[in-house]
């Protein structure tokens, strides 16, 4: 039986939430990374294009990395949230100089090059802010005709954002970006704290996948510390979060997601900056934005296939 092959891109703020989402899609067969682009949020830029490198490099893959903006589409720029994921975007841990080299291309550049390529075969996999997809849009307005779909981490339509209680982090840390894409014709599909923030994995959890695959599970059980420990100290909760790994997953398991369509704005001042609500506005294009998930299911597979991934990494090395 020949599995489906999603060739995807992944923009990303490494970050342990999106490290665990790139380490998820490397276990997978049915994923081929065809490069990852890198944005600020979680840490700086550079610190994400360092991160991408090193975690392509743990998977065993040469993947091309490709660095993208250092500030916001319009905005200035903000702190990175170092206290939920560590200085160096691997909680406590300090992270390694990779040897992979960097891409010469910009995200955006690489963005476009690759749709040129790959086509509606590619989708786009942004789990951190927006500005390399508005600037690919820049650099080709035609992008919207030529890829597949963009399943985005972010946004929170239905329910309280996490950074205020009108936005979601993704959003809030450029809102103008995500206002460009939303409103560009990109086939967008929305996984926001709608589902994410029911998705949840507790330290036992972390236990199992370094138990299944020391190198890489112990890998992301060491960096999640961190962040268990973020959530038990400012939401008194015994878990975290899968927030970018319930992207991931929309694409390899849509079975287990549920969407809405609407179009879908985004305020881009004041105190609601951030916030994205589903309208009522024809002159919009409509998006699909996730309003209920089988988080049990999710949840098992992400940790059934973490556990895979050393295995995943020695068959083909
Ligand atoms: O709100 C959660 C999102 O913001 C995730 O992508 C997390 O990594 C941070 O970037
Ligand atoms: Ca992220």
């Amino acid at each position: 039986m020949t599995i489906q092959t999603h060739k995807i891109i992944i923009d990303t703020d490494p970050g342990i939430d999106d490290a665990l989402a790139i380490q998820l899609a490397y276990a997978d067969p049915r994923i081929d990374i065809v490069g990852m682009t890198t944005i600020f949020g979680n840490v700086y830029t550079h610190q994400a294009t360092r991160n991408a490198r090193h975690l392509a490099e743990l998977a065993g893959h040469s993947t091309r990395v490709a660095e993208g903006v250092h500030k916001p589409y319009v905005q200035a720029p903000r702190e990175p949230s170092h206290y939920v994921h560590g200085k160096e975007g691997y909680g406590d841990l300090d992270a390694p100089t990779p040897n992979l080299p960097q891409d010469s291309r910009t995200a955006a550049e690489f963005i476009c090059a690759m749709a040129d390529e790959h086509g509606k075969s590619l989708t786009l996999c942004p789990i951190g802010p927006l500005a390399n997809i508005a600037h690919a849009l820049d650099l080709d307005p035609d992008l919207p005709n030529k890829i597949g779909s963009v399943v985005i981490m972010g946004g929170a339509v239905t329910v309280p954002g996490n950074v205020t209680s009108h936005a979601e982090a993704n959003i809030y840390n450029d809102p103008h970006a995500a206002e460009r894409v939303f409103s560009s014709g990109l086939d967008v599909r929305l996984v926001g704290l709608d589902i994410t923030s029911n998705i949840h994995c507790v330290a036992a959890d972390f236990d199992e996948i370094g138990a299944g695959s020391p190198e890489i599970g112990g890998f992301l059980h060491d960096i999640s510390e961190f962040y268990l420990r973020f959530y038990r100290e400012f939401a008194g909760s015994d878990h975290c979060c899968l927030h970018d790994p319930a992207a991931l997953m929309a694409i390899t398991d849509p079975d287990l997601f549920t969407y809405e369509e609407s179009p879908v704005t985004v305020l881009l001042e004041g105190e609601e900056a951030g916030n994205t609500n589903a309208v009522d506005d024809a002159s919009r294009p409509a998006i699909r934005f996730a309003t209920a998930c089988n988080e049990a299911e999710i949840r098992n597979r992400f940790i059934e296939r973490l556990r895979t991934a050393d295995a995943v990494k020695a068959a083909r090395t």
